[in-house]
């Protein structure tokens, strides 16, 4: 996962710096740099192997301002241009952690405007935009809000001009981002343990705040413009832990990661010839040819990824798709056929039934394997032919939020891979679906904003001893996650179904006590759902409604509304999900459970 660090100090601020990325590390990385100001010129290093390659080339610099940033690129050799900081005109430096959505547009209005890009990537671009403003009155920090207006996307970024080596500018939007004050120096984070070792007084930045630190004090503006106070709090953490923050649980840290985690798993997407089989490893080109048919092979929540994932794989590549949960499949005399993918997802590569049943399938002749995995060293990327690592980066909690979201993410990135390799995808729905992931960071961050609505409605479960949800198509496998996140942590009994199947027999359960959850995303089966609603009603039962946008579905006697921000079309089912994520973690924290670690599970199953 990209990492940020920016200090200010009157000692030498290259060995912090050093120390912070250090301190980022276990989040994972393929690159990292840093800049400082030496002598009113910048001077970066930038390498492409460990901290400790940055640390050894920078034996002999020196310098009391800088940024540093780690980053972790998906495809294609990480190179040292593509690193960052990214400089404009030698005046303007910048870190980024997240996607800028505009930035074809933004690179091609700034090229026509004479701005020479030296790397691939999106961050790039808001090096240019801001010294395009800087040039205008020489303020880092107007220049810094009037680039921001222009940017669409999720991101956290650290600004330093080479003219200007009394401030920092930092920001953030959908990707998380902190101030550590020393005395007499001041530190930006994108994480607080990569400060821990200098400060344990952090203040948090809230979603669209823009910050300039100097020396000895600091301003935060809203993203209004309003100059605002933000509360400080000393951190407890050891400098060895992995931190929880401003959060009270990791399940709770990991839900709000989610917009970061989608930004660093979709990294090589930002480029527009991102859809090339080579993200899948070098050989996915010719295997994806030689293959028909894909075999999903997943447990718990990594196999409800799987079951949205057959949607696409169907409905957009056209690829017939099956899905077994993996402690069925192992034991199971399937017809192997050796022109079908068999696609393992897992977010730790540890799972015992998972590895057993990719074993079982190569046993039965099965060649093509392709793991999706959190864990680069795990045994089942390992195991397999081809792999796709999720940048999610540690997850904790033993519920899984992130990992699953960015398993959707890389699957649907495997749907457009293989629709294009197999002719079916026009450029116009390319661009499109280009688009809609370039901007699923920032619509995460939408259904975030919504906690204070969803931890307020949580009231209304904590008396509740059983629940159902309900969902149609995509959907459906998004109701399953929604109640075993539920069950799992809350420990309140929650079944789901798809919509249309009440009515064969869980329309039974139905009763005034029975509170019934429905994901209701604008789509084609909408009116089918209102339908099955009204079943629900006209048996008493309470109705809690996620509904989309333009669905019309109103709040009533016994009816429940929770609006959600927009329709992301194939990739509402993780906008969905995030909502579900939320009211779990909300009502677990009624009961007052053990959200982090619930009874009798572990977070990787490594036994039968
Ligand atoms: C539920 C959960 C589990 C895991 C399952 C598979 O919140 O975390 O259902 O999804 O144990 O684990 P992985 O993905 O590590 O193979």
């Amino acid at each position: 996962m990209c990492g940020i660090v920016g200090a200010i100090a009157q000692r030498n601020v290259i060995p912090i710096l050093l120390q912070g990325l250090q301190r980022l590390e276990y989040r994972g990385y393929d690159s990292a740099g840093l800049v400082v100001i030496k002598n009113s010129t910048f001077e970066r290093l930038r390498s492409t192997g460990r901290v400790t390659e940055l640390t050894k080339k920078s034996a002999h610099s020196s310098g009391k301002i800088g940024i540093a940033h780690t980053r972790w690129a998906t495809h294609g050799v990480p190179s040292e241009r593509n690193a960052h900081p990214h400089i404009s005109c030698d005046s303007v430096a910048v870190v980024h952690n997240g996607i800028i959505e505009n930035y074809e547009e933004l690179r091609a209005q700034l090229t026509a405007r004479g701005y020479l890009f030296s790397s691939d990537t999106d961050s790039e671009v808001i090096a240019h935009l801001i010294h395009s403003y800087y040039l205008q009155n020489n303020d880092l920090l107007a220049a810094t809000r009037a680039a921001l207006v222009e940017l669409i996307g999720a991101y956290a970024i650290c600004v330093l001009a080479v003219n200007n080596p009394q401030h920092l500018v930092c920001a953030r939007r959908g990707s998380p981002l902190l101030l550590g004050l020393g005395e007499n120096e001041n530190f930006v984070a994108s994480d607080v343990s990569a400060v821990l070792a200098v400060t344990k007084n952090i203040v948090y930045l809230a979603e669209g705040d823009v910050a300039e630190i100097n020396l000895h004090s600091y301003r935060i503006f809203d993203e209004g413009g309003k100059q605002v106070q933000r509360a400080m709090h000393v951190s407890e953490l050891s400098n060895d832990s992995v931190e929880l923050g401003e959060y009270s649980h990791y399940m709770q840290k990991e839900i709000f990661e989610q917009p970061q985690a989608l930004a660093d798993t979709l990294e090589a997407v930002c480029n527009s010839q991102a859809l090339i089989p080579g993200l899948f490893g070098a050989d996915a080109a010719v295997d994806f040819k030689n293959i028909g048919s894909i075999l999903i092979l997943a447990c718990g929540t990594s196999h409800h990824a799987g079951m949205v994932a057959r949607y696409w794989l169907e409905d957009i590549a056209g690829i017939p798709c099956t899905v077994e949960i993996a402690s069925e499949y192992r034991y199971r005399k399937s017809v192997a056929n050796d022109k079908t993918l068999v696609v393992t997802i897992s977010q730790s590569g540890e799972t015992a039934d998972t590895i057993a049943a990719l074993n079982h399938a190569m046993l039965l002749g099965h060649v093509y394997t392709l793991a999706i995995c959190n864990v680069p060293e795990s045994a089942l990327v390992r195991l397999s032919r081809l792999r796709f690592l999720t940048r999610a980066g540690p997850e904790i909690g033993v519920a899984s939020t992130k990992a699953f979201t960015t398993q959707l993410a890389a699957l649907f990135l495997l749907t457009l891979v293989l629709t294009k390799q197999h002719q079916r995808l026009s450029a116009e729905e390319e661009r499109e679906h280009l688009h809609q992931l370039r901007h699923l960071p920032s619509a995460v961050q939408l259904v975030l904003n919504m906690a204070p609505e969803i931890a307020l409605l949580s009231e209304k479960f904590a008396s509740k001893h059983h629940t159902l949800f309900l969902g149609r198509g995509l959907h459906y496998p998004i109701a399953l996650e929604g109640a075993l996140k539920l069950k799992e942590i809350s420990y309140i009994h929650a079944e789901a179904y798809p919509a249309g199947e009440l009515k064969h027999g869980p329309l039974a359960l139905v009763d005034k006590y029975m509170p019934v959850i429905a994901v209701a995303p604008n789509d084609t089966l909408l009116e089918k759902l209102k339908s099955n609603l009204q079943e629900v009603r006209a048996r008493g039962g309470e109705l809690f409604v996620f509904a989309d946008a333009g669905t019309r579905l109103q709040s009533s006697e016994g009816v429940t509304l929770i609006q959600m921000p927009e329709h992301a079309g194939y990739l509402s089912p993780i906008l969905h999900t995030v909502a579900l994520q939320l009211l779990a973690y909300y009502v677990a924290l009624q009961k007052g459970t053990d959200v982090d670690k619930p009874r009798n599970l572990a977070k990787s199953v490594t036994v039968e």
